[in-house]
């Protein structure tokens, strides 16, 4: 009885996309389902998981051994796309994407395929990355609850849910330079579209980006439930509307939601190993030091990382800088030598660690939507500097609407003495003053939504109880 039980239990079929961005927010509501009572089987791509073994020198590594000891159910497995591990699939993006939006799905049906047939009596359900184009198809063909993982604004999925409406009129794709106020679509009040996400402009309809989103966007109108990693009061209007054709829950920030505790996998969560930078760190005066960091993922051009150099210098700020990979070459000559003591360049770090150090006064950041629920976490206000995907789009929520950040370039080119005097104008108290209020502000909010009885937290458990209820029908 107890083993019928035990099958029965809501079973989760996880599977991320894999970027860093993504596969963070992923991993920590696999063990918000679990600290729920509901199992996981959470499909991490192969080479994700090589990565992963190799950065934290793991032979048999598992994403959950905390959570497993701790009695959650959550399996970890790993799906392959077809590509050697050893194959740089961010430096081959276009081709990479590609495959997956081709070949990724007749996996991924093969995978799913094989696990409900060795146990059919499991009550499944299917929680993939908004961005893939197969669970629609997938779900019907399994009869499985389709339940939709938005990981970024509910603004930026408005946007692209939207992308028929944004067409009828004119602004998809988007001229490049036009600037024009959009109005129309339920529950924006209105966007400028400079501030539209880049792959909804006409020079990146040759990308594979645009291809990915129409994909998607067409496959999450079947979706059963979306959850969206952001906080209702944060964007109450546009997530009102959206729940007006769907049901869509906003849960977030999944990365802080209680109940998580001891389980968090935190250590073994990033692809790439941390550099300990706590004593430098501890070593500077309170609110002096700048992080800068650009995510995981998009490449900085070398004109701007000279600039961003120069200008650091220029500001005189004390300053820690992740700079991946091969883009330390990039660095102007001697600038090592020059920000003597006062800077510190890693190729990785625990961001968390970083924000949450007394020494943090501002985040020099692309805006990609972890860093940006990450420095409003630690209170700490932004300067920005978007370059892709969403990254615009968040900035403006981040200045234009929050008002907890400035733009690092204000709208003409980038430029050395522009960048110092931002900089200053953000690490110095009297100037920054309203941003760091509002930033306090703001993680009030945050807090209050993952408190028990906040937003967020009824959300998630309304969409526990209208998931089981759901299953149960479909029994
Ligand atoms: C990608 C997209 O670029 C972004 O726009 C989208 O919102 C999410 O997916 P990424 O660019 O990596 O993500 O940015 P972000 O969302 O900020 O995620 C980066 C994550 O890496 C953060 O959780 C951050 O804490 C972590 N990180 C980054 C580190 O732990 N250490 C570092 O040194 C740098």
């Amino acid at each position: 009885m107890a083993t019928e039980k035990m099958q029965k239990r809501p079973h989760a079929i996880m599977i991320s996309l894999h970027y860093q961005g993504h596969i963070t927010p992923f991993v920590n509501l696999a063990l918000k389902l679990g600290s729920k009572g509901l199992s996981v089987t959470f499909v991490h791509n192969e080479f994700v998981h090589h990565k992963l073994s190799q950065s934290h020198k793991i032979n048999e590594f598992n994403l959950f051994p905390e959570a497993c000891e701790s009695g959650l159910d959550i399996r970890y497995t790993t799906i392959s796309d077809g590509f050697p591990v050893e194959f740089d699939r961010f430096r081959h993006e276009e081709e990479y994407m590609e495959s997956v939006l081709r070949d990724f799905p007749a996996r991924v049906d093969e995978f799913v395929g094989k696990m409900i047939e060795s146990n059919p009596s499991l009550a499944t359900f299917l929680v993939a990355d908004t961005l893939y184009s197969w669970p629609a198809t997938i779900a019907k063909k399994y009869n499985l609850v389709n339940v939709s993982f938005w990981t970024q604004p509910a603004l930026v999925f408005s946007l692209n849910y939207h992308f028929e409406l944004l067409r009828e009129n004119g602004h998809f794709p988007c001229k490049d330079n036009m600037e024009e106020e959009i109005n129309y679509i339920p529950g924006i009040e209105s966007i400028n579209t400079r501030d539209l996400m880049p792959y909804l402009k006409e020079a990146e309809m040759a990308t594979v980006s645009p291809k990915i989103v129409i994909n998607s966007f067409e496959g999450v109108k079947k979706a059963d439930f979306i959850l969206h990693n952001t906080i209702y009061e944060l964007e109450p209007a546009t997530l009102s509307a959206l729940n007006k054709n769907q049901s869509n829950y906003a849960i977030g920030p999944i990365s802080f939601s209680q109940n998580l505790g001891k389980t968090n996998p935190i250590k073994c969560l990033n692809l790439w190993s941390d550099s300990d930078c706590t004593q430098w760190l501890d070593s500077k005066p309170p609110g002096s030091v700048l992080y800068i960091s650009f995510g995981s993922l998009v490449e900085v051009s070398k004109l701007v990382i000279q600039e961003i150099a120069h200008g650091i210098l220029l500001s005189e700020v004390n300053f820690i800088w992740i700079v991946r990979g091969g883009m330390t070459d990039a660095l102007p000559n001697g600038f090592e030598d020059k920000m003597k003591d006062k800077g510190l360049i890693v190729p990785w770090c625990n961001q968390m660690e970083v924000l949450s150090n007394p020494c943090i006064g501002g985040f020099l950041t692309h805006c990609g939507w972890n860093s940006i629920q990450e420095s409003i976490w630690c209170r700490v206000p932004m300067i920005c500097y978007p370059l892709s995907y969403d990254q615009p789009t968040n900035r403006r929520l981040v200045v234009d609407v929050w008002k907890i950040g400035i733009d690092l370039s204000d709208g003409v080119p980038i430029n050395r003495e522009g960048i110092a005097e931002n900089i200053r104008k953000l690490m110095s108290a009297s100037t920054s003053e309203g941003l760091r209020t509002e930033a306090r502000k703001m993680r009030d909010i945050l807090w209050n939504a993952i408190e028990n009885g906040g937003s967020s937290d009824i959300n998630f458990d309304q969409f526990i109880k209208d998931l089981k209820a759901k299953l149960h029908a479909m029994d």
